[in-house]
Order: structure tokens, then sequence, then C-alpha cells
């Protein structure tokens, strides 16, 4: 696990705040793009929490400082297989906790990170009820440096005055996404962690609605 930086969460803050303040600037000019009907997608799951802290992965080198706060990441260019993420972040104890930071990241349909803007990532922070969600594509296979890798999703997860969760999330084996063999590339990853996989619902209209939810620590 890497080392965790306990100044992370200010650090994005004040990036959050300067984005946010160009983003309302920008507001009446820029165009405005609709979320892939996030209201039509239920939760495949009811919430539940185990207690156990979600397990850290690798965070890799593609981590960008700074991402807009949003929480749809289906920009304009963006296309795919969508996937309505939803979830609730837990304590130890399993209580809910709110305003936590969220920040995701991760690769298009083709396998390939935006490394000069900020497409496919975004941050937030949860809400009263501990929620988050989170609008975006399945992410395809690719390789990497560290060999081949199944889809996947880089999250870093942190309470107020919390240590940073580092974690990846991933794809049922039997996922269906741009004719791709999810199993073979979960079996072939050596991040896999089976207690990281998204729980999703059934495949409709190009959409999969999914659940997962974190189990964090609140004090180093
Ligand atoms: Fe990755």
């Amino acid at each position: 696990m890497p080392p965790q930086d306990p100044s992370r969460r200010a650090f994005m803050k004040s990036g959050a705040l300067g984005v946010t303040s160009v983003a309302i600037a920008a507001a009446a000019s820029a165009p405005t793009y609709a979320a892939p009907r996030p209201s039509d997608a239920p939760l495949p799951i009811t919430p539940s929490c185990s207690g156990h802290e979600t397990p850290s992965s690798v965070e890799g080198p593609l981590f960008k400082p700074n991402s807009p706060e949003r929480t749809n990441l289906v920009t304009p260019g963006i296309t795919g297989v969508f996937l309505s993420l939803r979830g609730v972040v837990y304590d130890r104890e399993c209580k809910p906790l709110p305003g936590v930071l969220i920040d995701f990241w991760q690769c298009d349909q083709h396998g390939d990170y935006d490394e000069v803007g900020f497409s496919l990532r975004g941050h937030q922070l949860t809400d009263a009820s501990g929620g988050y969600k989170l609008d975006t594509i399945v992410p395809r296979d690719y390789w990497g440096r560290w060999g081949r890798r199944g889809a996947h999703i880089h999250v870093q997860v942190q309470a107020p005055n919390g240590p940073v969760l580092v974690t990846q999330l991933y794809f049922p084996d039997d996922t269906q996404a741009y004719g791709r063999d999810f199993a073979a590339h979960n079996a072939g990853d050596q991040f896999f962690n089976r207690a990281c996989v998204i729980t999703l619902g059934p495949l409709r209209g190009g959409r999969y609605a999914g659940r997962f939810d974190f189990v964090i620590k609140t004090s180093a």
C-alpha cells in the first residue's frame, strides 16, 4: 500500500474549490450534458456492511490531482457500455459517513487514460446518508506496466481528517462489454480482488446498474 498522505484531502479540496469556481464562472456559456438516465438505474442490491475494511490496491501511475467535482463522467465524446454506480461509504462500525471525499479515475472503452485533461476523472463528497453516485462507462482491459489488467476503476476514498484508501474496483466475470472476455482478463490480472468487485444488475439497453459499498478507516 502506498504511504498515506494526510495533506491530500486539503490539497484536493483547495484544488476542487478552484475548479468549481472556474466551472461556475463558465457555466453560463458552457454546454451541459445529460447524465445517462441515472434516475432510471435501480440499485441491484440493498445496502450492506460487513464491517471489513475495503482492501487497498496500488494507485498506479496515472492519478492526477485536482480532478473536477462531478458525479457524471459521461462527457461529450465518451461512449461505451454505461454504468450507473451507486453505494454508501461506512466506517468499520457500519455507520454511514457523510462528507467523504471520493476521487475516481479510469480508462475509456479502448483502454486509454486521458493523461492531458480530465476525461473520465472526477471527485465528489458523499451525501448526508454517506451515499455516492457515479455515472460513467465500463472501462476496458488494457496492457500496462504491470502486464494485462482486467477492467477496473481506480478510486481514492478519504473521510474528513482520515487516511486515504487507495484501491481499485473490478467487474464480474460475466460482464458483457466490448466483446471482451472479463473472466480471462480478471484471472490474468495480478491485482484482481474479489472483495472489490462491483455488483452488477442485468445489462439493459447498453447500460448496467452497479453497487459498491466502501468500509474505511476514519483515523490512522
Ligand atoms: Fe488502471
